[in-house]
C-alpha cells in the first residue's frame, strides 16, 4: 500500500507526526499532506524516465496550494496549468514559466495574453478558434506564441466517464484525423511557432495499453509532421496514471509506465512532457474528520462526521472509493455503516455500506488518498467554511491554508439599497 500514513502503537502517524497532534491544534476537517511522500513520488517519475530527460509538468489542478507548488518548483518540475489563476499561483510559488504548458478548452484572450507575456513553454491548443485567438493576441503583442495541438486520439482509457477525455465525442482536443490540416494552417501563421504535439486521454488509468495506443498515434503524427518540415520538439502525453484508492488495488508500477514511454521515445528526437497530477500527490494526502454522532436505523447504520461532500466531493461526484480508517486503531470487529456528512443532500456521503469498527462521538477518522482533487474541488455549499490544509515535514506541522471563517464566505455579498429600507 502506498498510503502516506502508518499506525505506530495503534495511533496514526504521517511522517513523524501523530495525526492527533494536528487535530488538536488545527481542528477538523483538515487536509494533511506528507512532504516526503510528495518528494518520493516526484523522484520516482524523474528517476524512471531519466534516460529520456523528461519534463514533468505537475498538473496544478490536482492540488494548487502555493506551498505544494513551491515543493514541485524546488524539485525542478514544470507545471500544467488550465487557467490564468493557476498561472498566477505558479508565479507566486516561484515556478519557472519556461516549463509551463497551458491546457484547457476555453482560454480567454486575457489569459492568453498573460501566458504569452510570462513566456510559457507552449499552449496546448484545443480548437481552431483558439488557434486564431492565440495568433491574434501574439501578433498584437508583437510576439510569437509557441504551441502544441492537443489531439484527440479517440482512445478508451477504461476509467470513469467523467474523467475520460480522449474519445472522439469528448470536448477536449482536435480529432487526430483533422489535426494535420490544423498544423498546416498553424504553420503559416505569423504569431505561431509549432513545437509540440499533445494528448491527455483521461485520469485514474490502470490500463497501460491505453497509454501505449496514445503514444503510438502521437509519435506517428510527430514523424509525419517532421516530414512536412513542422518542427516537433516535444511530445506531451498528458497525465492520467492511476493510484490506489482501494487498499487491494494495484496500479501499474512506475517502471512499467516508464517502459511504455521509453519503447516509443528512445532514440526519437522528441523530448517527452508528462502532466501527472493524481499520481504525484493523491496518496500523499489525507483528510481528517471528527465523528459527530452515530445513528442506528432498521436498514442502515450511520456515522455522521464533520466533513461533507463540500469538503471532498469525489464520492458524491464519481462514486469514488476512499479508504477511511480511525486515527486511533481500536477493535477489529466491524459493522456495516454509511459514513455521511451534515449536508442536506442524500448524496452527501464519504462511504456507503462500509465495514467499519465501532466508533465513539468525538473520535477522529482519516480519509485516505485525498491529496489530489480533494481540497481544490471543495466548496462552501451549505455555508460551510472550507477546511484547513497542513503540510507535514519530518516532525514539523505547517499550516499552508488557514481554515475559512464565515466572514470569508460573505465577502463581496451586499444587500441592495431597495431591500435595506
Ligand atoms: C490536460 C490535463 N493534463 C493532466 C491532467 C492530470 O491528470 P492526472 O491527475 O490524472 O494525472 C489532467 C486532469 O484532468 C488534465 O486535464
Amino acid at each position: 500500500m502506498s498510503f502516506s500514513v502508518e499506525y505506530i502503537n495503534d495511533e496514526l502517524y504521517m511522517e513523524k507526526v501523530a495525526v492527533r497532534d494536528i487535530t488538536d491544534s488545527v481542528g477538523t476537517p483538515c487536509y494533511i499532506y506528507s512532504y516526503s511522500s510528495i518528494e518520493n513520488n516526484f523522484n520516482s517519475y524523474s528517476d524512471s524516465l531519466s534516460e529520456l530527460n523528461p519534463l514533468i509538468c505537475y498538473s496544478t489542478k490536482a492540488n494548487s496550494n502555493i506551498a505544494v507548488l513551491k515543493i514541485y518548483s524546488k524539485l525542478g518540475a514544470g507545471f500544467d496549468i488550465v487557467s490564468g489563476g493557476e498561472l498566477k499561483r505558479v508565479l507566486l510559488a516561484g515556478g519557472d514559466t519556461s516549463k509551463v504548458v497551458f491546457s484547457g478548452v476555453g482560454k480567454t484572450e486575457a489569459e492568453i495574453e498573460e501566458a504569452i507575456k510570462a513566456e510559457i513553454l507552449f499552449f496546448n491548443i484545443e480548437s481552431i478558434d483558439e488557434l486564431h485567438a492565440i495568433n491574434r493576441v501574439a501578433i498584437s503583442l508583437n510576439k510569437i506564441a509557441p504551441i502544441a495541438i492537443r489531439v484527440n486520439p479517440d482512445i478508451d482509457p477504461k476509467t470513469h466517464p467523467y474523467i475520460s477525455t480522449g474519445f472522439k465525442k469528448s470536448k477536449f482536443g482536435i480529432e487526430i484525423g483533422n489535426s494535420i490540416n490544423v498544423y498546416r494552417e498553424a504553420s503559416n501563421m505569423q504569431g505561431i511557432n509549432i513545437i509540440a504535439i499533445d494528448a491527455h486521454i483521461g485520469s485514474q488509468i490502470f490500463e497501460l495499453s491505453s497509454f501505449n495506443d496514445s503514444l503510438q498515434k502521437l509519435t506517428h503524427m510527430a514523424d509525419t509532421l517532421i516530414k512536412e518540415n513542422i518542427n516537433i520538439q516535444y511530445i506531451d502525453i498528458g497525465g492520467g496514471l492511476g493510484i490506489t484508492y482501494r487498499k487491494d488495488e494495484t496500479p501499474p508500477s512506475m517502471e512499467e509506465y516508464a517502459g511504455i514511454i521509453k519503447n516509443h521515445l528512445m532514440n526519437k528526437p522528441y523530448r517527452p512532457v508528462i502532466e501527472p497530477g493524481r499520481s504525484l500527490i493523491g496518496n500523499a494526502g489525507i483528510m481528517v474528520t471528527k465523528v459527530l454522532y452515530t445513528k442506528e436505523g432498521s436498514e442502515k447504520n450511520f456515522i455522521i462526521i464533520d466533513a461533507a461532500m463540500n469538503d471532498l466531493i469525489r464520492p458524491a461526484f464519481y462514486n469514488s472509493h476512499h479508504e477511511i480508517i480511525p486515527v486511533m486503531q481500536n477493535e477489529k470487529a466491524t459493522n456495516t455503516v454509511d459514513i455521511v456528512g451534515p449536508i442536506c443532500e442524500s448524496g452527501d456521503f464519504l462511504a456507503t455500506d462500509r465495514e467499519f469498527p465501532p466508533v465513539a462521538n468525538g473520535e477522529y477518522l482519516a480519509v485516505l488518498s485525498a491529496g489530489a482533487y480533494g481540497f481544490v474541488m471543495s466548496s462552501n455549499y451549505n455555508t460551510r467554511p472550507r477546511a484547513a490544509e497542513v503540510l507535514v515535514h519530518g516532525d514539523s506541522i505547517n499550516i499552508i491554508k488557514e481554515r475559512e471563517y464565515f466572514e470569508d464566505l460573505i465577502r463581496g455579498e451586499k444587500i441592495p439599497d431597495f431591500l435595506s429600507e
